[in-house]
């Protein structure tokens, strides 16, 4: 059978010139290279999967249900549990297809061309294009050297934007902010404060207690990370009940499929796997920190989530080389400060020696 891929003579020119030029004027989210693989420890997840028997276990209950019909939208029982966990009202929880979803949705519900969006960079990547999708202007208020936030400049710009990106621990720092910080800010400002804490529980300090407080606070979660479920796509965010219901306006309907709500609801009852995984890897964290600061040509940052941040000599030239021996790990030399810097993700112990093997050859 012919292909019928377009080929170079039909060109797509004008096709594309009806995409917005905002758009065609980005780079993209740029997937990290997958290949041979012997450590893969360049996303920030968990290396521990979910056991077997639970697997299968939530796997029966799927087979009967009936995959034809749609999910609810925005289960409540998911809701519920959630609520009962974090002392919140179910009415404050909003659940996305991971947290990305949401801090897209986040921001089409609140930025207008030219609106201007305070961050601190180096701080997660995907802020930036979701600002520059929605034809929003980055105010961004640079770290310092250390990677800790300017607090003065940062609280004075904070007065007179719509909508404010923290993230704590953050990517690719691996720092905290201070909680006293955010209720300055949250105090500070009318606009939102998005406090991303997709690492909390490698950091056990959330934001959600100021919830209470501060109604332009909207916080951040996922289990992607310490609940070892990046493969289904599911997180949330939890804000005061009128501004949840005003965001849900903005969602997608049926956003989340039944099968990431079954395993979730599953999940949450196995919160002490999730510490005993959560565990392991600070522990192998602390070891694999102090087995890199004795490495020298490599200067990690101290990190307070499960990954660490180091800066190394020809940086994207240590990052093919780990590469070509199947060690995934992730560029950094895009980021202002981290122009010489690479992350790698805690693993399993294996994972760690090996990386820590290969990084040893190679230097
Ligand atoms: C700061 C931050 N927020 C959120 C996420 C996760 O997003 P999701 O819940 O969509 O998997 C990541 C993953 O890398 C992250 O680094």
């Amino acid at each position: 059978m012919p292909t019928r891929t377009p080929s170079g003579s039909a060109s797509a020119d004008r096709a594309i010139q009806n995409i917005k030029p905002e758009i065609r004027a980005l780079k993209g989210y740029a997937a990290p290279p997958q290949g041979r693989v012997i450590a893969k420890l360049n996303q920030n997840e968990n290396p521990f999967d979910i056991p077997a028997k639970w697997k299968q276990e939530i796997l029966n209950k799927m087979a009967n249900l009936e995959w034809g019909r749609y999910p609810d939208n925005q289960p409540i029982a998911l809701r519920e549990k959630l609520a009962q966990r974090f002392s919140v009202g179910s009415n404050q929880i909003l659940l996305g297809h991971g947290s990305n979803q949401l801090l897209y949705l986040l921001m089409t519900a609140v930025i207008t061309p030219g609106e201007p969006v305070l961050v601190a960079p180096p701080t997660f990547s995907l802020v930036e294009l979701a600002v520059r999708l929605n034809q929003g202007q980055l105010v961004q208020m640079m770290k310092k050297p250390d990677l800790s936030i300017d607090q003065d400049t940062f609280l004075n710009a904070a007065k007179d934007v719509k909508l404010i990106f923290l993230c704590s621990p953050d990517n690719p720092t691996g720092q905290t902010v201070e909680l006293d910080f955010l209720e300055e800010v949250l105090s500070t400002t009318n606009g939102l404060v998005l406090w991303d804490e997709a690492y909390t529980e490698f950091c056990n300090k959330s934001a959600i207690p100021l919830l209470e407080k501060h109604p332009n606070l909207i916080v951040s979660r996922t289990f992607s990370k310490a609940f070892s479920l990046a493969g289904l796509r599911i997180g949330f965010i939890i804000a005061h009940p009128e501004v949840a219901a005003e965001l849900a306006k903005a969602n997608i309907p049926y956003n989340l499929d039944q099968f990431s709500v079954l395993v979730t609801d599953r999940l949450l009852d196995e919160s002490e796997w999730m510490e005993q995984t959560v565990q392991t890897i600070l522990q192998e964290r602390d070891r694999l920190f102090a087995a890199m600061q004795k490495l020298s040509g490599v200067a990690p940052f101290p990190s307070e989530a499960n990954f660490i941040t180091f800066g190394i000599e020809d940086a994207k030239g240590a990052l093919k080389k780990l590469q070509e021996r199947g060690v995934l790990i992730r560029d950094m030399t895009y980021y202002p400060r981290l122009e010489s810097a690479l992350r790698v993700t805690v693993g399993t112990p294996e994972e760690n020696d090996v990386f820590l093997k290969t990084l040893k050859e190679i230097l």
